[in-house]
């Protein structure tokens, strides 16, 4: 069978001279459909070579098995070697295409059925029941935080700050005076978080994009936007924000036309606020100290630095700066057994994780990543480094992480310290079990009811959860 690699490779060879394609610069699926799915069929469903959606491996079932057989191929078995003629990022994108075939086709197995309201859906360890929370009159929410007088606070990414009152109702009138938002992009008003000790002292915090609009270079048009996520506290009174106080806000140099990736999440923890700024779509600027973006914050309450946090005092490095090499987090809770602190964040096409924050850490983004660029180029062959962080869990393909909160409520008593993931892009929300750092089981509990942007538990002890399209909240509820 040796003999055959000549003749195998020989479509590739003949066409050199004038006009052999450059496979080397070739999107994943144009690689795909040029070099295997002659081979494996157009769909992966098979032909010659065997079904790679089926879920079953001759040669190993983990990514680095299935690298190695695109890699070395099989001569013996008619799988072709693919080194020299394909990158290793390019195998390495060949496998996380593999790995989104092989989950889609898995995914169109199941039947979730449309979720709906007072319905008992059993899941492995509760029963519940969806309960509606505000049906109509939001926009783009965004984010729920909770007032101990039963209130709930809500953010739209258009720009309000809203109120559920103690009745359950949405008042129509948003807070007046909050700050003002640059609305751009993935960016806008975002995460609203009540302080701990809101009774003694009344504060309410934001994180939302901070910027300004240049002057448009045509009449009509819009001006180029300038802008990176801030953080700022305030009170309310009324429907009156009042006593604003700026957290953070980075150096105005760094402020970006781009429109994505701002994070962001707002977490407490005994005097300390934590926060997240994405890496803006700057890439390498997440490894890079002395930007702010793609860095997890920490602060004390009031803004000030801890002189204990890891990179207090260095030249350059924006104040509060904790960890790095994030891309894009907009999950954060803290882990109620033992205070440690864990974020999800959104890879690129693939890699979408958790990880475990430590102090002083790099997260490896973008040098190390278990996704490709979206549109099929790879962007990295590595998915680990020296003194690089792996994480907890990754998801591939992208589920599009939102949200994530740990359970503490007692209404599922079956769920307590859980871990839940929202999911955007599949519309899903996810019970995870950690232990020892390890999600020892993972379940989807909700689906197909909308983009889930926010989840937490409620001091009453139900799970809400913030919808977009539709632009709902819903609450879980025990069944009756
Ligand atoms: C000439 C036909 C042929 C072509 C072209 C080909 N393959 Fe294969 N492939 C096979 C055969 C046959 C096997 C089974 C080998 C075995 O049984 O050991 C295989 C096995 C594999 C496996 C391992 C499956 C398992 O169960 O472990 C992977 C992954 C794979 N191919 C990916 C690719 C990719 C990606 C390409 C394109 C870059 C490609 N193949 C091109 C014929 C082909």
């Amino acid at each position: 069978m040796k003999r055959l690699l000549p003749f195998l490779i020989a479509p590739v060879i003949s066409q050199a001279a004038d006009e052999v394609p450059d496979y080397k610069t070739m999107k994943v699926t144009e690689v795909y459909a040029n070099l295997c799915a002659g081979c494996h069929g157009k769909d992966m469903t098979g032909g010659q070579g065997p079904s790679l959606i089926d879920g079953e491996w001759k040669h190993g079932d983990t990514d680095n098995a299935i690298f190695q057989t695109i890699l070395k191929g099989n001569l013996d078995f008619g799988m072709t070697p693919w080194e020299g003629i394909l990158t290793d990022k390019q195998i390495r994108s060949l496998v996380i295409l593999i790995r989104e075939k092989e989950k889609e086709a898995i995914a169109n197995g199941i039947n979730f059925p449309e979720p709906e309201v007072g319905k008992v859906v059993e899941t492995e360890l509760e029963k519940y029941q969806i309960e509606m929370v505000v049906n109509e009159g939001l926009e783009i929410p965004w984010a729920i935080s909770f007032l101990p007088d039963g209130r709930k606070l809500i953010t739209e990414k258009e720009g309000r700050l809203r109120i559920v009152g103690s009745d359950g109702k949405l008042d129509p009138k948003a807070i007046e005076g909050t700050p003002e938002v640059l609305v751009h992009g993935q960016g806008g008003l975002m995460d609203v978080a009540v302080h701990p000790d809101y009774e003694e002292n009344g504060w309410i915090y934001l994180a939302y994009a901070d910027g300004w609009r240049d002057k448009p270079e045509k009449k009509g048009k819009e001006g180029k936007a300038n802008a990176i996520t801030a953080i700022a506290r305030g009170r309310i009174k009324g429907h009156q924000w009042v006593d604003h106080e700026e957290i953070w806000k980075a150096d105005k140099k760094f402020y970006t036309s781009a429109g994505v990736h701002f994070g962001t999440r707002i977490v407490f923890d005994n005097g300390y606020v934590y926060f997240i700024v994405g890496e803006r779509g700057g890439n390498m600027e997440a490894q890079d100290l002395k930007n702010p973006k793609g860095k997890i914050y920490r602060l004390f309450d009031d803004g000030s630095e801890p002189k204990d946090n890891p990179f207090y005092g260095k030249p350059g490095v924006a104040k509060g700066t904790w960890t790095y090499g994030h891309r894009n987090p907009q999950g954060m809770d803290i882990d109620p057994r033992d205070g440690s602190l864990y974020i999800t964040e959104h890879g690129p096409r693939g890699g979408d994780e958790l990880n475990w924050i430590r102090p002083g850490l790099n997260y490896g983004w973008p040098v190390i990543t278990y996704g490709m660029n979206y549109n099929g180029t790879p962007l990295s062959d590595i998915t680990e480094k020296e003194g690089m962080e792996q994480p907890v869990t990754h998801w591939t393909p992208s589920i599009a992480t939102c949200g994530l909160a740990f359970y503490k409520g007692d209404q599922f008593p079956a769920w307590q310290n859980d871990l839940f993931v929202g999911a955007l892009k599949q519309q899903e929300l996810r019970r995870l079990r950690l232990k020892d750092r390890e999600v020892t089981s993972q379940e989807v509990i909700l689906k197909n009811i909308g983009r889930v942007r926010d989840v937490k538990t409620g001091p009453d002890g139900f799970l809400y959860v913030v919808l977009n399209d539709p632009d709902k909240v819903i609450r879980l509820a025990p069944a009756k």
